[in-house]
């Protein structure tokens, strides 16, 4: 697509910390090319701020090649924006028009507090993983391939759940603020994998725990998290993750 340059207006959301009101603060950014990354926009919009010698906008990222999952934020009320597929670091602004005035908030859940303007603290996933995200095994050079048969489909199926990047926009898309689609990815990928059996029997009890523990939601099948899933996460990992859990209790 040929590069053009526009102007926006962005609405972002602007909060000093956890426990102080946020509100939209208005800006106009002019001769923005449309290949630019939203965290590219974001620079230029806090390279402007710095100049005017205002606070810049606090926002995540790290790889912005879509693979770490840092970036996030809520675009027009869609976690990581109106394309699907793709992380906030992959959404471009050719995707928009000149002069459109667009929106930007953080992923939004009492899970996930505000810790400044975009950024949200994330760590309840953390905690998740610790109750049961891992596998006990002894780590040193990777052994031979061929001593572990997985077979094709299922580890086609492994992989597709290991392709979770645990960045929350699956949480900020669920009206319940579930993070089902998440523990489920995880728990499916290590159910699939001979590494995951020594665990097995207690990782769907101990991470569910863990997940009620921090506040989320139930799921109610509305599939907005399989909606937002920069990595296409099926909500069949979800049904994998019940009957893992219902074998676990009834151990
Ligand atoms: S910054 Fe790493 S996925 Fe977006």
């Amino acid at each position: 697509m040929t590069e053009r340059t526009l102007s926006l207006v962005i609405k972002v959301w602007r909060q000093a910390g956890p426990d102080t009101p946020g509100r939209f603060e208005t800006h106009r950014l002019s001769n923005l090319s449309s290949d630019m990354s939203f965290p590219e926009m974001l620079d230029v919009l806090n390279a402007q701020l710095t100049q005017e010698g205002r606070e810049p906008v606090a926002f995540d990222s790290d790889c912005r090649e879509g693979i770490c999952g840092m970036c996030g934020a809520v675009v027009d009320g869609l976690p990581h924006g109106p394309e699907r597929g793709g992380t906030l670091c992959q959404l471009h602004l050719r995707h928009f028009k000149d002069g459109q005035t667009i929106t930007l908030e953080p992923l939004r859940a009492s899970a996930f507090p505000v810790v400044k303007d975009l950024v949200v603290d994330r760590a309840a996933f953390d905690r998740i993983i610790q109750a049961g995200g891992f596998v006990s095994v002894n780590t040193g050079s990777a052994p031979e391939a061929n001593t572990l048969p997985v077979p094709q489909n299922i580890a086609e199926q492994a992989m597709d759940a290991a392709a979770c990047i645990g960045c929350g926009a699956c949480v900020a898309a669920c009206p319940n603020a579930a993070a089902m689609l998440f523990v489920a990815a995880k728990i499916s990928q290590l159910a699939l994998l001979p590494q995951g059996q020594a665990e097995r029997k207690r990782r769907a009890a101990t991470m569910i725990a863990a997940m009620d523990k921090e506040g989320f939601g139930g799921c109610g099948n509305h599939r907005e998290c399989e909606r937002v899933c920069p990595k296409g996460i099926s909500i069949r990992n979800i049904a994998k993750m019940n009957r893992e859990y219902l074998a676990a209790a009834m151990r």
